[in-house]
């Protein structure tokens, strides 16, 4: 019996390179998903022509229109309850979301952080990880609770930082990959195999004892 195709809400606030990555993946074939909706609290994000080019209903909530940070939640909220996704992927939404909004979501809603978590949750991680010399950098991929980039961590890339990186150069470096592992890791979902425990991370029923690593051929180790 074929695997039926996931629901997914994705959320954006600037270049949607990811969300990108996504789309691109479902229209090869290399994933089976069924985007019901992008939101975005930015009209002017870039990455929302992705959506409107592949005809995925978009939704534009900003703070401002709706009034104030809790409204705008709860309108986030609404349209997310309202599309049915079985996976919410954040992927560069810039708002902290607080407790009430991901609480039903937990378990099923996933945050792209372009560090090594627990390393650098936050801004900036790319200045972070040169100032302290790190000999690598790379992205994480976690489940999203009310801590910020805090929740279990499900798969990381990793990337070698360069004697002469600067934090623009390591960014444009890290693209490529963080997008090999969003949908790699989005596969995993598709495919129905990972699940959130309470404190950690279930493959095919087994306990995660570190995150997933992606390799050069994007298999995990
Ligand atoms: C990514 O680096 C992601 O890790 C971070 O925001 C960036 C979004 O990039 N949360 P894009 O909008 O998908 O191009």
């Amino acid at each position: 019996m074929n695997t039926p195709p996931l629901s997914v809400a994705v959320l954006i606030s600037g270049t949607g390179s990811n969300l990108k990555a996504l789309i691109d993946a479902a229209e090869t074939g290399r994933l089976t998903l069924d985007f019901r909706v992008v939101i975005s609290n930015r009209a002017d994000a870039p990455g929302l022509q992705y959506a409107h080019a592949a005809g995925i209903p978009v939704k534009v909530i900003s703070i401002r229109e709706a009034g104030s940070r809790e409204l705008q939640e709860e309108q986030v909220a609404h349209w997310l309850h309202q599309s049915g996704a079985e996976l919410v992927v954040l992927a560069g939404y810039m708002l902290i979301l607080s407790e009430t909004l991901v609480r039903p979501f937990v378990g099923r809603m996933i945050n792209l952080h372009p560090s090594l978590l627990p390393l650098y949750p936050g801004l900036n991680t790319y200045e972070r990880a040169l100032e302290n010399a790190d000999q690598e950098h790379g992205s994480s991929i976690h489940f999203v609770t009310a801590e910020l980039d805090g929740g279990p961590v499900i798969s990381q890339v990793r990337i070698p930082v360069l004697p002469d990186d600067t934090p623009a150069e390591l960014a444009r470096r890290l693209g490529p990959n963080e997008h090999r592992l969003v949908i790699a890791t989005v596969e995993l979902f598709t495919q129905r195999r990972v699940n959130m425990l309470s404190d950690g991370v279930k493959l095919d029923g087994v306990s995660l004892e570190q995150p997933l690593s992606l390799n050069i051929e994007d298999q995990f180790e």
